[in-house]
């Protein structure tokens, strides 16, 4: 199965309703969502046979789907039972879930889609660690061109594919000089998020991470402060300046993807892979298998 095409694959998708065959889970064309990125996401992590965090995600991509003006056709018990038969039909205990709603399809093909159904998918494969080798050695971050938006300038805080533009840009400018990833500034010249996870640093003791006021709010990020503060550790949720990076120690990116992966290096910034990160990536793995 490594290696396959995303497209031609054993299995089945839970489509609109439906199990469909993994190769027959198609769209037309003139879907609305290729067009103009009317479209959202989720994803999500099962451990053990149990999606992570699963209501929460449902809560995440009902908002994002609010904010784009798209009403999904399914209650959040209809997501969750959704999710949960595309987990079980894949046979995996451990998987990657993608959630996806989208326009579809119908009387529109201009900017505006009133008229074209919402639609949902939900695809369950396994995937593991996301940043390969990098994982636990300290990953090599890229520093992006492009800035986060503001949010006057977009729905900063859904889960949009129309956000992932600039990601994929990056990413793939990151990749071509030999790193795993890019973080982003925000438009205010502020540490922001990498391309597809948050981002933790150390300093004496104490984490630092920024506040989430033009990004997502990641659910692992969540997550981990609340670990970190349960351990008695000081996080400080702030705007956070790039030069500060020259007196950091540690650093780590969080996401469901991601999980809690080090960093060893932004740009010309470098960090250790030091106790606390070691001990919260440590932590996180417990926590999502107990
Ligand atoms: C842009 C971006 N930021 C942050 C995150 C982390 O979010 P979460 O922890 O909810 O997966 C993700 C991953 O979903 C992401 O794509």
């Amino acid at each position: 199965m490594a290696g396959a095409a995303y497209d031609d694959r054993d299995g089945v998708i839970w489509m609109d309703g439906e199990m469909v065959n993994w190769r027959d889970a198609k769209v037309h064309i003139l879907t609305h969502a290729m067009h103009y990125a009317s479209s959202v996401f989720e994803g999500e992590r099962a451990y053990n046979g149990n999606i992570f965090k699963s209501r929460e995600h449902s809560e995440r991509l009902i908002a994002s789907a609010d904010a784009l003006d798209m009403p999904l056709p399914y209650s959040i018990d209809q997501i969750e039972a959704a999710k949960d038969e595309a987990l079980r039909a894949s046979g995996l205990q451990d998987a990657y879930v993608r959630a996806v709603v989208w326009r579809g399809s119908g009387e529109d093909m201009g900017v505006a889609s009133a008229k074209n159904p919402v639609r949902m998918a939900v695809a369950v494969w396994g995937w593991g660690a996301y940043y390969g080798e990098a994982k636990m050695q300290g990953a090599k971050l890229d520093i992006a061109e492009y800035k986060r938006p503001s949010p006057e300038t977009i729905p900063v805080h859904a889960k949009a594919a129309g956000l992932y533009m600039i990601c994929t840009i990056s990413k793939h400018k990151a990749e071509a000089k030999g790193c795993s990833d890019a973080l982003f500034m925000d438009y205010r010249g502020y540490v922001a998020e990498a391309t597809g996870a948050n981002i933790f640093f150390v300093k004496d003791g104490e984490v630092h991470t920024p506040l989430p006021d033009c990004f997502l709010n990641g659910i692992t990020r969540q997550t981990v402060v609340q670990m970190l503060k349960d351990k008695g550790i000081t996080v400080h949720e702030r705007h956070i300046l790039p030069e500060e990076m020259t007196d950091f120690e540690q650093c780590w990116l969080t996401g469901t993807a991601a999980e809690v992966t080090p960093v060893g290096q932004i740009g010309d910034y470098t960090f250790e892979v030091g106790d606390i990160t070691r001990e919260i990536a440590e932590d996180y793995e417990k926590l999502v298998r107990s």
